[in-house]
């Protein structure tokens, strides 16, 4: 029986899968918290939607074991897939039904009570802001819609935890954000969401942990600041100044524990480590002194895209 006092929604115990010769998911070992909103990061052919095959029951891991929701993935294949909602990579709805005959059908296939099911319909509807619609063909929906109409699908049976797989992809920013929020409303609600992108700045905005999958394997795993720290990624202070010359420039990286210091013309780069909660006050304030007139000041994070380039290379993927 599943453990109830676990912390986990899911836990990968080395699960393995190959196609024939070739290997897509490599020994890949992870655990994703109860109430997690964990984002799989990767490039084209990393291996996430065949992690979430495994994961949803779709396809067998070839090696490894995995819990998901507390049940064996091999052994407890109905009791896990009870306990979780999937939104696909690619709509998988009837396009000739309306939301609420596709809701009712999947209501049937999970044999659920159509008391139940009518309220669900009327609630998630409601949630995914698909309602005034609930009449009108899938089909000619947009994009946007129809993820909204998956979402509202993956949720019908009360899962613990959603699979998302590339929920955003092809959406316009509107359509984007309206579902990045309507996965965090759901989050909050206490669904564990399991999220796929390779949207870093997605998956920096909303993901709690995130986990860097490249070759099938495992590369990176954590917050979005553990990873910046992890891929030794330094924060950019950017001056510009009406004038400077080498000392100066030597004692402003003093001044900040720059590991670097270049100028280009007026504008002077310093690079730090770890920003310090004084450096603007230090800086300002040694300039000023030494009356030295600042324009541009600004003060960039290492992003996660830097990471993902550290951690997955530069080379294109069939
Ligand atoms: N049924 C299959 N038969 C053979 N190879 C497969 C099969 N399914 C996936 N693969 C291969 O496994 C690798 C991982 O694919 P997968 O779809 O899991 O990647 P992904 O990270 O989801 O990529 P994308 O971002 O493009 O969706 C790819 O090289 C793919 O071609
Ligand atoms: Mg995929």
């Amino acid at each position: 029986m599943a453990n109830p006092q676990s912390p986990y929604a899911i836990e990968c115990m080395g699960i393995t899968r190959k196609f024939g010769s070739f290997t897509a998911v490599d020994n890949l070992t992870l655990r994703v918290k109860k109430g997690e909103l964990f984002g799989f990061l990767g490039p084209n052919g990393a291996g996430k939607t065949t992690t979430i095959n495994m994961l949803t029951t779709l396809i067998r891991p070839t090696e490894g074991k995995a819990l998901v929701a507390g049940f064996d993935l091999a052994e407890q294949g109905a009791l896990v897939r009870s306990r979780i909602g999937v939104v696909p990579q690619s709509f998988a709805l009837f396009e000739e039904l309306t939301p609420i005959e596709n809701l009712w059908y999947l209501g049937e296939l999970y044999e659920m009570d159509r008391q139940t099911v009518a309220k669900r319909t009327e609630e998630l509807l409601k949630i995914v802001t698909l309602y005034d619609k609930k009449d009108v063909q899938s089909g000619t929906f947009s994009g946007g819609m129809k993820q909204r109409l998956s979402v509202a699908a993956g949720l019908l049976h009360s899962p613990q935890i959603l699979f998302m797989d590339e929920p955003t992809t092809g959406l316009d920013p509107q359509s984007r954000i309206a579902l990045r929020e309507l996965t965090q409303q759901l989050n909050q609600t206490g669904i564990t969401v399991i999220y796929t992108t390779h949207d870093m700045d997605e998956a920096d905005k909303i993901c709690q942990r995130i986990a860097i999958m490249d070759h099938g394997k495992l590369k990176a795993l954590g917050t979005s600041k553990e990873l910046k720290e992890y891929a030794g990624h330094s924060h950019k202070i950017i001056l510009e100044l009406d004038h400077h010359d080498g000392k100066l420039l030597e004692e402003l990286k003093k001044l900040t524990d720059a590991i670097s210091v270049t100028s280009e013309g007026k504008m002077v780069e310093l690079r730090v480590k770890k920003l310090r909660h004084d450096v603007v006050h230090k800086l300002t304030d040694y300039l000023y002194r030494h009356d030295v007139e600042v324009g541009e000041f600004n003060i960039s994070e290492p992003t996660l895209e830097e990471v993902f380039i550290t951690v997955t290379k530069k080379e294109l993927r069939d």
